[in-house]
């Protein structure tokens, strides 16, 4: 991949399903390349004043997904570089997809779903765990998810991993082109 091929892609794009560390690893990376960190869950949260549980609970899911595309593609659309992390589902919505891929480097955080079940097991802050069978939902949402995730630039195993090395294998993995735009150089 060349900076020619690819002129609009500016931003490092964060996808996975969750607990698979998306904002520690992006937060983490907005550490090592002075790139500023964007969280679009965090940015929902922001704009509306409740916690993503109490969104799913007060406007269901349906209507979360409209407000979640609104933000990513405003956040993608910005033209200064950033380190993006995506809530799990982004993926699901072609509009996302496009602006995600068009706007970004897209980097999909893997881990199975037995690895997230157990890092997640007492978790309450996803919604779409808080019933009685949260590994069957996790098997079977990643199932549904996993072309879109496979689909990225970059596939990067955070099964075992820390989050600082794994940031920094990241960071190592990128296009040179790509950590000099994150980095704001010029010429970039
Ligand atoms: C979701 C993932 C969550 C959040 C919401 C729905 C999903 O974000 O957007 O609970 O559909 O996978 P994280 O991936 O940051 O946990």
């Amino acid at each position: 991949m060349s900076l020619s091929l690819y002129p609009t892609k500016r931003h490092l794009v964060l996808i996975g399903m969750m607990g698979s560390g998306k904002s520690s690893v992006g937060r983490a990376l907005s550490v090592r390349s002075k790139a500023p960190f964007v969280d679009t869950d965090a940015m929902i949260e922001g704009h509306c004043r409740r916690r993503i549980t109490e969104l799913f609970q007060e406007m269901g899911e349906a209507r979360f997904r409209v407000m979640e595309q609104d933000i990513i593609c405003q956040a993608a659309e910005e033209e200064q570089p950033c380190i993006l992390s995506t809530g799990g589902g982004a993926v699901i919505a072609p509009a996302n997809r496009e602006v995600l891929w068009r706007t970004g480097y897209v980097v999909y955080l893997h881990a199975p779903p037995e690895v997230l079940y157990d890092r997640l097991k007492r978790d309450t802050s996803r919604p779409l765990l808080q019933q009685p069978d949260p590994l069957g939902t996790l098997r079977q949402l990643w199932e549904s998810r996993r072309a879109y995730y496979e689909a990225a630039d970059l596939v990067f195993d955070v099964s075992q991993i820390r989050i600082r090395p794994a940031a920094e294998a990241i960071w190592k993995g990128l296009p040179d082109w790509l950590r000099r735009r994150l980095r704001g150089e010029e010429d970039a």
